[in-house]
């Protein structure tokens, strides 16, 4: 289906819960109370009739996300349901990477092919503080993907004074292990002390330190996943490095090609944007053409543009929008 800027929509974000089981400075506010409740996320199969309505509309690429997905005690059956739908081009998952060794055998079998895991430091003490988990937890967890041939993307967001050590480690780890590194800027998706603008590091200014240190050569064509970053490979170590700028990239919303679906039920034509579609009343109805009718509605509603530049206040945290 295209939207009314003539942009493909053939990839669903859904956000199976908005939970966690680490509390990123940039993510979750300090004592932060606005969970939904347990009753409102939808279950299993409303989250497969969705994703199904979906594919009959020509959606190709889902990705389960959080809060963190894999602390659903059903995550497999969501996996499973949507791993077995028609015309599926690829299933990943994103993920803090704490649960993913004793998962990553379960989730290649349920038919997930790619995860995007968070790394945001590669000094223990560091990630810890920022993450508040265990990093050789989530190495394990990594190590253990690749050995079930599940596709791993490392995602890295940019915190000037915070984590900008850990750059150069991150770059090689991802050179040893064969997994493309994406600088995410900080979006003001949340209300935590970190989201400031002296904590702010664009990916350009970044991408002229790490080319100055050792040439960057663009890789125009390379596109993993479908997501919104450009790449660069690192000609000293041949890491692929992408740049997700959602704030300094003036075309950044141009090659936009998703919807997201939020754990308690609602669409989200854009992440940067308040606008949302209530799908409560049409998983009750039971009926598909109803699912259908409001997904494509979520498309036509696409703006052309988010309004993060523009003093965004963000209405819901991240956790409760879905990565
Ligand atoms: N800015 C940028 N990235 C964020 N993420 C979560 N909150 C923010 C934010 N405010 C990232 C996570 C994860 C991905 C799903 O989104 O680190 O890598
Ligand atoms: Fe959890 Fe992800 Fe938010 Fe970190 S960014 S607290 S891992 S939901």
């Amino acid at each position: 289906m295209t939207d009314p800027f003539g942009r493909t929509i053939d990839y669903l974000r859904i956000s199976v819960t908005d939970r966690c089981n680490e509390r990123c400075l940039y993510c979750m506010p300090e004592g932060y109370k606005g969970w939904a409740q347990k009753a409102d996320h939808l279950s299993a199969e409303q989250l497969v009739a969705i994703a199904a309505a979906a594919a009959r509309l020509g959606f190709r690429k889902f990705r389960l996300t959080g809060g963190e997905p894999l602390i659903r005690a059903d995550f497999l059956d969501i996996a499973r349901g949507i791993g077995a739908l028609p015309g599926l081009h690829s299933l990943g998952v994103s993920t803090n990477g704490l649960k993913l060794a004793p998962l990553a055998a379960d989730l290649a079998r349920a038919g997930v092919r790619s995860v995007n895991v968070s790394l945001d430091a590669l000094d223990p003490a560091r990630y810890r503080r920022i993450t508040g988990g265990d990093l050789a937890q989530v190495l394990a967890g990594i190590r253990a993907a690749q050995a079930e041939n599940l596709f791993v993307k490392l995602n890295c967001v940019l915190m000037r004074g915070v984590n900008e050590e850990d750059y150069r480690p991150l770059i090689h780890l991802s050179a040893e292990l064969g997994a493309p590194l994406r600088f995410i800027e900080l979006m003001p998706l949340s209300s935590t002390d970190l989201l400031t603008e002296k904590n702010f590091l664009s990916v350009v200014e970044l991408r002229r330190r790490l080319d100055a240190e050792s040439p960057l050569e663009p890789l125009s064509d390379y596109r993993p996943g479908h997501g919104p970053a450009r790449y660069w490979r690192d000609r000293a170590t041949g890491a692929h490095l992408g740049f997700i700028g959602a704030l300094t990239t003036s075309d950044f919303c141009a090659s936009c090609n998703k919807l997201r679906l939020t754990a308690d039920g609602k669409l989200r034509p854009c992440l940067g944007r308040h606008g949302e579609l209530d799908l409560k009343a049409a998983l009750a109805s039971g009926s598909p053409e109803a699912l259908e009718s409001l997904l494509a509605r979520a498309i036509a509603e696409k703006p052309e543009n988010h309004e993060f530049t523009d003093n965004y206040q963000p209405a819901r945290p991240m956790t409760a929008i879905g990565g």
